[in-house]
């Protein structure tokens, strides 16, 4: 047995509202019914009750379809419409299908009352669907990047954690193995043999001091210790002695005092834009710029490369460029990557004051830009 269909009819005529009623009748369709005639009565109806379809006449003497229409979109319910007068003019008809009426039909020809009404019915079921599948993608979106943000926590917190145990425990050790060295030195001292086993065993112990060193630093980058721009400064100047790349960088202030999350993305979004750089881009020369006022942290990574071809960001198994897209957006910044053929230019911007909203741009948009990186 089909459902009985609940139809809120906006008619002031009686006559033509039982016509309807019989039509409905004559095509099987069981309805639960009520006739409104002005605005007012038909924003009650839509609020008190729930309804599956609107049938509407075109000209009532306080009111019309297009009002009805109206009152309709007014209450942000998404239901069908469909307009049966008496006359409705080409144009007109036009007009309402284009203001959101799903059909239209003449009062003395209702035979084609039933088909439209079923896909009037289908289409308003699909763009529910429509409708509840976008917000499903919007929700695991915002869960996919909540998650990608606690991922990049976790891994913070497990580099630092690392970093601590390489200090207290291997570095420890070392210490100690140096103390005890000493202590030996004393009873071979008389072997020449012997002292120079100890001197070697020494600088060996000092080399892996280095290495302790080092590798704490990478782990847990020193803006947690000693501030953004020294960290910056350090981390630009090693990765020109080790990749040979050209690298300058500055600040336009001399000494600034961030959160530790927002030293952390920035210190992070360097060195995967910098890994990129030696990866990629094929550059001699590349700029680390830090800019700063009382509302926002920009850091800008740019290199005088060939450039990122159309498509690159999208490879499947890329994921620096989101990576640090979601650090951006995590602190409701953005980031950008804008590219031409004289080099890439990737700008990071985080909020330091009032929330901004977070976007997620998926697959990242490369930004067509025609500075040379060295004028920008
Ligand atoms: N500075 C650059 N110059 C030229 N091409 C670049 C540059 N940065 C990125 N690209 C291009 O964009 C692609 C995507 O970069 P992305 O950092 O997202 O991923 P990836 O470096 O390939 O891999 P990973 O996930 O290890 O970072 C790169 O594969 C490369 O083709
Ligand atoms: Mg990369």
């Amino acid at each position: 047995m089909k459902p009985v269909l609940r139809v809120l009819v906006v008619e002031d005529s009686t006559f033509d509202y039982e016509f309807l009623l019989i039509a409905f009748a004559r095509h099987g369709m069981a309805v639960d019914t009520l006739r409104v005639e002005t605005r007012e009565e038909m924003h009650t109806a839509l609020h008190d009750r729930e309804w599956d379809i609107i049938i509407s006449d075109h000209n009532l003497p306080q009111f019309s379809s297009f009002g009805a229409l109206e009152v309709l979109q007014q209450s942000g319910k998404d239901l069908p419409f469909i307009i049966v007068s008496g006359d409705i003019g080409e144009d007109v008809a036009v007009e309402a299908m284009r203001s959101g009426c799903d059909d239209y039909l003449i009062k003395d020809r209702l035979t084609r009352l039933g088909p439209a009404v079923e896909s009037a019915l289908a289409r308003a079921a699909m763009r529910r669907e429509k409708r509840l599948a976008e917000e499903r993608l919007r929700e695991s979106e915002s869960r996919l990047s909540q998650l990608a943000a606690h991922l990049d926590r976790v891994k913070e917190e497990e580099r630092a954690a690392l970093a601590r145990d390489l200090h207290d425990e291997v570095g420890g050790a070392l210490a100690s193995v140096n103390f005890g060295i000493a202590a030996l030195r004393k009873h071979i001292e008389a072997s020449e043999e012997g002292s120079a086993a100890l001197d070697r065993l020494r600088e060996q112990v000092a080399n892996a001091a280095l290495s302790v060193q080092r590798l704490m630093k990478e782990l847990r980058p020193s803006i947690l210790d000693v501030g953004l721009i020294p960290a910056l400064e350090w981390h630009t100047r090693e990765f020109q002695r080790r990749t040979g790349i050209r690298t300058l960088f500055s600040a336009n202030k001399e000494e600034l005092e961030f959160p530790h999350e927002i030293s952390t993305v920035a210190y992070r979004v360097c060195q995967e834009s910098l890994i990129n750089v030696m990866k990629h881009a094929q550059a001699s020369e590349a700029y680390v710029e830090l800019f700063c006022d009382d509302h926002n942290v920009t850091l800008e990574v740019r290199d005088n490369g060939r450039g990122i071809s159309p498509g690159d960001l999208e490879k499947p198994a890329s994921f620096g460029v989101y990576g640090m897209q979601e650090r951006a957006r995590s602190l409701r910044g953005w980031l950008e990557v804008s590219s031409s053929p004289a080099g890439t230019t990737v700008m990071l911007s985080l909020p330091l004051d009032e929330p901004r909203t977070p976007y997620l741009d998926w697959p990242p948009r490369l930004v067509a830009s025609d500075s040379s990186p060295d004028k920008s």
